[in-house]
């Protein structure tokens, strides 16, 4: 135990002002403590500040995923659309923002580039990118699973002459807001097709003069399905938002859906087709989440389902040869978040719409007038990388922490988080990953996930406050256990065969691949539970001093 020496400038620093930091920020403010939120962006919103490619919304429906009016802080929310886009949602986090009363806790358009934990206080020093330096007891990161975003490493990519950028980084005007990115005539290249190239290809098709897809890998794609929401409709979801709560929260990963009670060779052929169809035909993520309970247990159970999915895309995409090179080979339906779409497989029978296979051809360098592949030239005015981001760990690497003795986090974590409950990793004492490696909102509707935890977290902080305790950081023996479920529960599964972005792959040393998971897949309600029993014997499996 350490005697503290220095008082802390914050009780709490929250990194991130995504619609998890505010709320954590919200709640320890509400407990009384003082506390410092720390965004890199001008405003609020996180995933929704970032992300304002054409296209881009919700595939949670918009009254699961949003905390905020479920939990009653802004109940008079009015919902336009099943599936909000993302105008709506920075509308959301803004508004609730207000409501929360938290911007005077944050610092905006800075950066957190060192914390440093001090052995002899207790505490960390957060140093930000003006230099100045805050010291604070709890660090608490809202960093994002998906805010790193990534660029490709490919020949030449600094010298196009084009307009090229980042889905996530879309060009503003000077008040920041996003310019309507005008495609109109302009030759583009989308390099990437996980859920945002998805989102953005059908709506760029309209307008531009040629649109070229360069596809690595194709994903399973499914009807999104979205409605307007009418007042009266939004009146009636409004009054059973407490059922609502109740239910995503009873549910393996917050989305209001559990999985159907058979196998799916529990039905005959014609049986297995008919709910397949009223699956595909439903809107949101039911052909996932509600299929049946074997789906990502059971290889003859997913190629159902996917054989299912690949007659759907022949049947929307005319050119035959097109069709097959959007069905996925490599990994079970499912086991990558599965893209939800919007007209994105008819968008291949339009003239000025052209899919590059770059496994076939791949991409050999960027050049300044376009993109030269192994087979051709393709000349461009734009082009948008939809290339992802370096997930879940990401934006965590990208800060310098360091743990007691100076230990680095990005070492510790070389082959793979190594936690308790995803929210606290050994010699980072103080230190709460929100929606971070191996926790249970990560792989999750993280609108409700990520709220559950904060609040989790302002208890435990409470917890220490209110009997003067200092410091708390996991047991080794309890991080390796957590640890190695983790690993396990994901091995059981199906997702252990795809590259999915919460995948860190690992090569051993005697040269084998390991999939490694970043996430928890036990279930949301089993995580809490866990998270429940812990806090009730006194943060059982953490030293607190
Ligand atoms: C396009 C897109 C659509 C999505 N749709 C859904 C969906 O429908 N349903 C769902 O459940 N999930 C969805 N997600 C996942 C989404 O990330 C979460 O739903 C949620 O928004 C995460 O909130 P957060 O507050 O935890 O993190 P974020 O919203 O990512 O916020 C993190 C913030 O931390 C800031 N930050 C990071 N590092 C630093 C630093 N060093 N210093 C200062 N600030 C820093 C970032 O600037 C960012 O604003 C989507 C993700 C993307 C990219
Ligand atoms: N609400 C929504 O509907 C929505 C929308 C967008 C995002 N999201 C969330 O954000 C997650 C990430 O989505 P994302 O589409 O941004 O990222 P992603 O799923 O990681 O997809 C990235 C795409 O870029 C490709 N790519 C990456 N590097 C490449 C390279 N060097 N050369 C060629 N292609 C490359 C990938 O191909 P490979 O597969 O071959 O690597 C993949 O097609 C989603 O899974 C989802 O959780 C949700």
């Amino acid at each position: 135990m350490t005697m503290s020496s220095r008082a802390p400038d914050y009780d709490a620093i929250v990194i991130g002002a995504g619609v998890t930091g505010i709320y954590q920020t919200y709640l320890l403010d509400k407990a009384g403590m003082k506390v410092l939120g720390i965004e890199a962006g001008e405003d609020v919103g996180g995933t929704w500040y970032w992300n304002r490619y054409p296209g881009c919304r919700l595939d949670t429906e918009s009254y699961a995923y949003g905390y905020f009016a479920l939990k009653g802080i802004i109940p008079e929310w009015n919902w336009s659309e099943n599936f909000a886009g993302q105008p709506e949602m920075l509308r959301y986090a803004n508004y609730a923002a207000d409501k929360m009363d938290v911007r005077r806790h944050y610092r905006f358009k800075t950066t957190v580039t060192t914390a440093k934990y001090s052995d002899a206080d207790d505490l960390w020093e957060v140093t930000l990118n003006s230099g100045e330096v805050a010291t604070c007891r709890f660090l608490i990161s809202a960093t994002g699973p998906l805010s790193a975003t990534r660029l490709p490493d490919i020949k030449g990519i600094e010298t196009f002459k084009g307009e090229s950028f980042h889905s996530s980084r879309w060009p503003t005007d000077e008040e920041g807001n996003p310019t309507g990115f005008d495609f109109t005539g302009k030759k583009v290249g989308v390099i990437g097709t996980g859920a945002t190239g998805v989102q953005i290809i059908p709506i760029a098709a309209e307008t531009a003069k040629e649109l070229y897809v360069f596809q690595r890998t194709p994903n399973w794609c499914t009807p999104l399905g979205n409605t307007p929401l009418s007042k009266e409709e939004m009146d009636l979801i409004r009054k059973r938002y407490p059922t609502i709560l109740e239910y995503v929260k009873s549910t393996d990963t917050a989305f209001p859906y559990h999985r159907d009670t058979r196998k799916g060779t529990d039905v005959s052929p014609e049986e297995r087709e008919q709910f397949f169809e009223g699956l595909y035909d439903q809107p949101g993520y039911g052909i996932w989440l509600s299929g049946f309970r074997d789906l990502l247990l059971d290889k003859q159970s997913n190629q159902f389902l996917a054989d299912f999915v690949a007659k759907k895309i022949r049947e929307r995409v005319k050119d035959p040869a097109v069709a097959e090179k959007l069905i996925p080979t490599d990994h079970p339906f499912g086991s990558k978040r599965v893209p939800m779409e919007t007209n994105y497989y008819e968008t291949y029978n339009r003239e000025n719409v052209h899919l590059v296979d770059i496994r076939e051809t791949p991409i050999e360098e960027i050049t300044p007038e376009g993109i030269k592949t192994t087979d051709g030239f393709y000349d461009l005015d734009v082009i948008i990388f939809a290339t992802g981001f370096d997930a879940v760990t990401g934006a965590l690497d990208r800060i310098e922490i360091r743990g007691r003795n100076g230990l680095s986090l990005k070492d510790a974590w070389a082959d793979g988080p190594v936690t308790f409950l995803g929210l606290q990793s050994r010699g980072f004492p103080n230190f709460y990953t929100l929606v971070g490696p191996h926790n249970g909102s990560t792989f999750c509707n993280v609108g409700v996930c990520g709220g559950l935890q904060a609040e989790w977290v302002t208890r435990m902080i409470s917890y220490m406050k209110e009997r003067g305790l200092t410091c708390a950081e996991p047991t080794e023996q309890a991080q390796d256990t957590w640890t190695e479920e983790v690993y396990r529960d994901f091995a059981r599964t199906l997702l252990a065969e795809a590259n999915a972005w919460w995948v860190k792959v690992v090569k051993k040393p005697d040269g084998t691949i390991e999939r490694r998971s970043l996430v928890h897949v036990g279930g949301g309600p089993e995580y809490r539970k866990r998270c429940e029993q812990v806090a009730y014997r006194d943060y059982e499996g953490f030293e607190v001093a």
